[in-house]
């Protein structure tokens, strides 16, 4: 099954509406860059790639509505929304990444055309991101499927999928590849509290795809790697320092110190697009504090006594001597230090 959580279609940017999932598969169609930054917010689009993704389709979308062509308040216009989109989550560096090359598409252009053709120019350049997204997700799919062996049993967390990207996913196109090169597998999925990611939309991703999937509870992760269920951990990524150290949904660093003690291979699987070079370590990842509400009640039902307060940090920093190997476009960096992250990127401009 192709799953592609976002389009540009004549009427609009169109979402799977993924808060929605498993009970509907249903789309939203949003008109206006404010439905598409009010989406990124609430969850309707989610996870690291598809958010860059959504706001780049967004800004273009905003940009290409403009009617007035004065090239300065336009230009004006272009700045305030992409201060707008910048705003909407702190973790994932895919999203400044894309407002960035959004940015340098109306440089490159804005002294060569007039305001009709830059709009032509941002919009081909979304849909550049958005396409290139799906590619790059099956190069980390291909690189990373020699990881898999036939038979194995495969743990993952938070939904690293084709709807966390463009289409095909990253932990999750890891997966997708390593099937579709004929291997055979079981994979784990946490449920994800507290917005249950993994039990909603991983498990139905495999589902969908007819891969034997068994959701666990977060705090059951331990145990059945004591039982020796787990032959190896994979997840995706919302940015990754210079050094390795990788922040992803809350509770991946149990996953990884859990993974660590039992000997378990515990693999990133990102993009570049993930890497924030700029920052040396995890220390430096600003992490997103969600309304407590996700965490005080369930589906809209209070579970908790009136009166007592939650914490909802959204992401945690796994360190990089966690993590056996982070899976990019460009390779699999084993050991992951800022020596060999940094490897990555030679010859690359980021
Ligand atoms: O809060 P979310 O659902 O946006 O968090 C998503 C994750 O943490 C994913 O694991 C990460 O973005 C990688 S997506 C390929």
């Amino acid at each position: 099954m192709i799953i592609r959580p976002i389009t540009w279609k004549a009427e609009g940017v169109v979402l799977i509406d993924q808060k929605a999932l498993p009970g509907e598969l249903r789309y939203v169609t949003c008109t206006h860059p404010d439905e598409i930054l009010r989406a990124i917010e609430n969850l309707t689009v989610r996870g690291a790639p598809a958010i860059g993704i959504a706001a780049a389709l967004g800004i273009a979308l905003g940009m290409v509505q403009v009617k007035d062509e004065h090239p300065g308040r336009f230009r004006h216009i272009f700045t305030l929304l992409c201060d707008k989109f910048s705003k909407t989550r702190p973790t994932a560096v895919n999203l400044s990444w894309a407002i960035k090359r959004m940015k340098r598409c109306f440089e490159e252009n804005e002294y060569r055309s007039d305001c009709e053709h830059l709009k032509v120019c941002l919009k081909k350049e979304a849909l550049t991101i958005l396409e290139e997204d799906v590619l790059i997700n099956r190069r980390i799919g291909k690189i990373g499927s020699c990881l898999i062996s036939d038979n194995i049993s495969i743990l993952t967390h938070c939904n690293a999928g084709a709807l966390a990207t463009g289409g095909y996913g990253t932990a999750l196109g890891v997966i997708r590849a390593a099937r579709e090169e004929g291997k055979r597998m079981h994979v784990f999925a946490c449920e994800t509290r507290p917005v249950l990611q993994g039990a909603r939309l991983t498990a139905w991703e495999l589902f969908s795809e007819g891969i034997p999937a068994t959701v666990i509870t977060d705090n059951m992760a331990g145990f059945i790697m004591k039982q020796g269920k787990i032959d190896l951990v994979i997840v995706g990524a919302d940015r990754i320092a210079s050094n390795g150290d990788t922040a992803n949904k809350i509770g991946t660093y149990t996953l990884a110190v859990l993974a660590k003690e039992h000997a378990i291979p515990f693999y990133v699987a990102a993009p570049l697009s993930t890497v924030d070079i700029g920052i040396d370590s995890g220390e430096d990842i600003p992490i997103e504090e969600r309304n407590t509400d996700e965490v005080l009640a369930f589906q809209g039902i209070r579970t908790t006594p009136c009166g007592v307060g939650a914490y909802n940090p959204a992401f945690d920093v796994t360190p990089h001597q966690y993590i056996t190997g982070i899976i990019t476009e460009s390779g699999i960096v084993y050991n992951p230090s800022k020596e060999n992250v940094s490897a990555l990127f030679e010859g690359t401009t980021k």
